[in-house]
């Protein structure tokens, strides 16, 4: 699947079309008004709908229509790569500039992303062996893209590494980087929990083991969790303490 937007990308594409440039044609297009307009989540539920690659293009950099749509849909796009590497997608998503004199390159870059996933072959949520496990992952990675702790987070990264706060300070981009890619694991590992406790309470170390994480670490999360009201206590065993997520928590 490729999102194209309208002013450079797919009028990339539509040259290349009328030059009869040669391309493979298992790609299906979506025609968007920017690449800043992808959302993240557009990207995950294409995956959960089985499609076994996403391209994202937009104008080079410094010639978005909108300015700074590309810039944002870097940002975001970036982001959205680090969640998918958790759970061992992101090779299948690419994000690249196409502009609109550019057929040749329009028809390259569809030929190489086509070429890589069909080595990486078929989506691994086509198969039944690791489809529960994969609706899972992105399940909880679409669920953290649509959190407004992360939504807040890249959304403001550009201001808060390039601006001064009120009290003059400037957060460098390394900083942010590991504060991002620590709030990205957690919020990940997090989203994780709640999705296994959705319907049967589970205990610390049974939730642990399903996650293959440490039974301390999962503690803390829970800890945060039931802050958040998102998670409670279930029932309590012989003195073990089930967890279980809490609807419209
Ligand atoms: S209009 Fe092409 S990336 Fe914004």
């Amino acid at each position: 699947m490729g999102f194209l937007c309208n002013w450079c990308s797919y009028a990339g594409a539509d040259l290349a079309g009328v030059s009869r440039i040669q391309y493979p044609t298992n790609i299906r297009i979506i025609r968007v008004m920017c690449s800043g307009r992808v959302d993240p989540t557009f990207v995950v539920d294409a995956f959960l709908h089985g499609i076994d690659g996403v391209l994202v293009l937009g104008c080079h950099l410094g010639d978005c229509h909108y300015i700074t749509g590309n810039y944002e849909a870097e940002i975001k796009m970036s982001s959205l790569s680090k969640l998918l590497n958790i759970v061992k997608f992101s090779d299948r998503m690419q994000l690249d500039w196409v502009s609109a004199a550019e057929g040749n390159r329009f028809a390259q870059i569809v030929s190489e992303f086509t070429k890589h996933i069909q080595e990486l072959g078929p989506s691994p949520i086509k198969e039944n062996k690791t489809k529960t496990q994969c609706i899972d992952d992105l399940e909880a990675v679409k669920s953290v893209l649509e959190s407004s702790r992360l939504r807040g987070l890249i959304a403001r990264q550009r201001d808060l590494v390039t601006e001064k706060n009120v009290y003059g300070n400037q957060i460098p981009a390394e900083k942010f980087e590991n504060l991002l890619n620590d709030a990205i694991y957690n919020e990940f590992v997090r989203h994780k929990i709640v999705i296994k406790i959705k319907e049967i309470g589970k205990s610390v170390p049974d939730i642990a083991n399903e996650i293959g994480i440490k039974a301390k670490e999962v503690l803390e999360h829970i800890v945060v969790l039931r802050s958040r009201g998102l998670v409670d206590v279930h029932e309590i065993n012989e003195e073990i303490p089930t967890f279980i997520s809490i609807r419209g928590g």
